[in-house]
């Protein structure tokens, strides 16, 4: 049930809705919530963990609008009268401020820009092309764990082949992936502003490594996307250095922490359905929908990235004012009866499947290929080697991570035979 039933505050206003979409009961069942949250109408007044009084919304409809109106809604505050961002960036110390500067955060015509120096890099040919790198990464992660009755398939396997890829396609040196490990574990609790502060840290020492390695003889391979954006930011000052340190952090955050969490995701939705995963193996040629279904089951980004409101105007039967901020809640999205049937069944063969994992829009997800690509060669390579695997724990004792926006598994205990 909703805490909070108050509709409007004193005021006229809405009051914030007290739906809990963070602890780690949630994540484990988010379908009732999600549907109470829905019934409580398309968009939901909520107040975060760090972000504050944001609006939520619950249905695929208003979802795609929200991320589709570009001239209602904007991703830059700056777009929408609020100055506030642009003065903490002045304030901000620059290894941190620029973290702000990349496509994500932008509107166009910055955004165009940006996007279209790498989108290149991420067409389907060329990421297909990386399906024999991928494999043989994914077989020798594997043949760590021979001969082990079982593991924690998160520590062992789930992070670090997003890891390996993103760091292959950028041209990061290998030598240092155990140091990247250990600074992204720092930031397992986001919805905890002190566990945020201390992974500051972290991120700066990131951000300065990064700076580093980009420059020439940094370390960067010649053949991998620091290399061929180093190329571009010497023509005509098309990619200042700051917007590539700051690219190449986007690229490395959304490409690595997402595609860990479907896989994990996906692997637990499979175990945890033993009919589905059968008609897997039964029928390998399902593997396409399967992993589509697991975007949609699992959806491992919960939400987009705050939108402001450009100017006053009516939505979703509401007065909108300009500055209000709005997130596209992807996970309700997801599990709309209006436009999936039977949203709470894990279906591994449903088409269509119109789920809104990757986003939609200008902002949609640019690494959407290489994710299916890496997810589906993960689950083959490993249910391959490893058929008769399963959870090593009963599935009620398997644990979410409290998290703002992201599905994450703490762990994911398995044995390998039956
Ligand atoms: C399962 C894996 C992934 C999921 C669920 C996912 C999800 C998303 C979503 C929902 C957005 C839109 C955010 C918004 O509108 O606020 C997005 C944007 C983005 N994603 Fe992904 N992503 C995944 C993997 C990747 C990978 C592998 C890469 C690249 C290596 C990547 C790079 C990006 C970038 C650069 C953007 C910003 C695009 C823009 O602003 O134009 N993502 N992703």
């Amino acid at each position: 049930m909703p805490l909070s039933e108050t509709e409007t505050g004193a005021n006229g206003a809405a009051a914030v809705r007290d739906f809990d979409i963070v602890s780690a009961g949630f994540h484990a069942d988010p379908m009732p919530t999600l549907a109470r949250m829905r019934a409580a109408g398309p968009l939901v007044p909520m107040k975060l963990p760090i972000m504050g009084k944001i609006w939520l919304t619950t249905t695929h409809q208003a979802s795609v609008e929200l991320l589709k109106d570009h001239d209602r809604f904007v991703r830059d505050p700056g777009n929408a009268g609020s100055r506030t961002q642009a003065r903490v960036l002045k304030v901000l110390p620059r290894t941190l401020g620029l973290l702000a500067l990349n496509m994500l955060g932008h509107d166009d015509p910055e955004h165009r820009r940006l996007r279209g120096l790498v989108d290149q890099a991420f067409q389907r040919k060329g990421i297909a092309a990386l399906e024999p790198m991928i494999a043989a990464t994914a077989d020798r992660l594997l043949d760590r764990l021979e001969g082990r009755g079982e593991a924690d398939l998160m520590a062992d396997y789930c992070r670090d082949l997003p890891l390996s890829v993103i760091c292959a396609m950028l041209g990061l040196p290998e030598k240092d992936h155990g140091w990247f490990k250990a600074w992204l574990g720092g930031l397992t609790d986001t919805a905890n502003v002190w566990a945020v502060l201390k992974a500051v840290p972290g991120v700066w020492r990131i951000v300065s490594y990064l700076r580093r390695v980009s420059r020439p003889g940094g370390g960067a391979s010649p053949d991998g996307l620091i290399a061929a954006l180093r190329e571009a930011e010497g023509e005509d000052g098309r990619l200042s250095e700051d917007e590539l340190v700051s690219m190449i952090f986007l690229l490395f955050g959304a490409g690595q922490e997402t595609t860990t969490h479907l896989i994990s995701g996906g692997l637990w939705a499979l175990m945890a359905h033993a009919g589905e995963r059968q008609r897997l193996a039964d029928d390998p040629t399902l593997m396409p929908t399967a992993v589509e279904e697991c975007l949609r089951f699992v959806s491992p980004v919960q939400m987009t990235k705050p939108r402001f409101a450009r100017a006053d105007f009516e939505w979703q039967g509401m007065a909108v004012k300009r500055g209000e901020m709005f997130s596209a809640f992807l996970s309700a999205a997801n599990a709309d009866p209006e436009k999936f049937d039977d949203p709470r069944r894990f279906d591994i063969g449903r088409h269509p499947n119109p789920h809104l994992s990757f986003g939609t829009g200008v902002h949609f997800c640019l690494g959407f290929q290489l994710a299916r690509l890496e997810t589906r060669v993960a689950i083959e390579r490993l249910l391959a080697r490893f058929p008769a695997m399963r959870l090593a724990v009963e599935l009620e004792r398997i644990v979410w991570r409290k998290r703002v926006g992201i599905r994450a598994l703490a762990q994911l205990p398995v044995r390998f035979a039956a």
